[in-house]
């Protein structure tokens, strides 16, 4: 089977329908986390359905000083690795083709949630995501779209937007893909040197170290968590956090020390010169 490019959204459009239409959409510099979320699409759509994977550096959610000149582009790899994991079609188009005329003058603005953890720290961050998905999600017009637990605040909010916005598409979220020492795989990982890579994996490991305490409450979840952050701190390089948060995952709230139900342990670091992002999903205050 070979895997269709298009660069343009009219050619997009035209593509011929068949059966259920998955989509995953990516920033490129794909690796094996994309395309456990491709294969899945596969799954969900069928032999007979159609899988689209986009991928776009959306300049729109960049800030300023942020990656985007330096974002790895590799798009001939990207188109190998999406037929591989089943794809039949990716859809790359240029900035001009996304945003003809310049960036959009009317957008979606993420609210609250788009404010906290990542949106504090990335201002704007969240309404480029949710203008360049919404874009993408009615370019592409599909029945499902994948999106990684690995940006489990842009999956909530993605869900919130369909959500109250009525987008008719199902959002169907993908845990997290982690080589085997516990790094979670991210386009970003290629900026590490080994040195920054050994500890960049204490994030993970203060993760796990958080997940194993959720019968101990939120309190031992965040104190362990914390301790393996503050003796990373004093690694070389060190770890330097941004935030560690224990959160709702339906609004990203802070959860309180005495909370039951599903809850998101998520932390985000500079190493070197690379932030990075991980969380992990917990239960807490399960009947014991
Ligand atoms: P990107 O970072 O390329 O990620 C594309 C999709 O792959 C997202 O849904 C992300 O959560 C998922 N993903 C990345 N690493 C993963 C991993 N280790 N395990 C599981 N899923 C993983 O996220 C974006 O692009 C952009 O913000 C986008 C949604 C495309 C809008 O521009």
């Amino acid at each position: 089977m070979t895997t269709q490019l298009t660069r343009d959204a009219e050619e997009l459009k035209a593509l011929p329908r068949a059966g259920r239409r998955a989509v995953v959409m990516t920033m490129g510099a794909l690796h094996e986390g994309h395309a456990t979320l491709v294969r899945e699409a596969r799954r969900l759509a069928g032999p007979e359905g159609q899988v689209v994977v986009t991928v776009f550096v959306n300049p729109l959610q960049f800030g300023a000083g942020e990656d985007l000149d330096r974002y790895p582009r590799t798009l001939d790899a990207d188109l190998a690795l999406a037929g591989r994991a089943g794809a039949d079609a990716v859809f790359a188009p240029s900035v001009d083709e996304v945003y003809p005329g310049g960036e959009p003058q009317v957008r979606i603005t993420a609210g609250p949630m788009g404010e906290r953890l990542e949106g504090a720290s990335r201002p704007g961050h969240f309404d480029g995501v949710l203008t360049v998905v919404a874009k993408l999600l009615h370019l592409s017009a599909p029945d499902v779209a994948l999106f990684g637990q690995k940006d489990a605040q842009q999956l909530a909010l993605i869900r919130r937007m369909v959500r109250d916005l009525n987008f008719p598409v199902e959002v169907v979220g993908v845990p997290t893909v982690r080589e085997d020492d516990g790094l979670a795989l991210s386009s970003r990982n290629r900026y590490l040197s080994g040195a920054d890579r050994a500890t960049a994996l204490e994030l993970s490991r203060a993760l796990r170290a958080g997940a194993a305490a959720a019968d101990g409450g939120a309190a031992a979840v965040r104190g362990s968590a914390r301790g393996i952050l503050e003796a990373a701190a004093k690694l070389e390089p060190p770890v330097l956090l941004d935030y560690l948060a224990l959160v709702d995952p339906s609004d990203f709230t802070e959860v309180p020390d005495d909370y039951a139900g599903e809850a998101v342990l998520a932390v985000a670091a500079k190493v070197g010169t690379t932030r990075l992002i991980d969380n992990v999903p917990l239960q807490l205050g399960a009947e014991r």
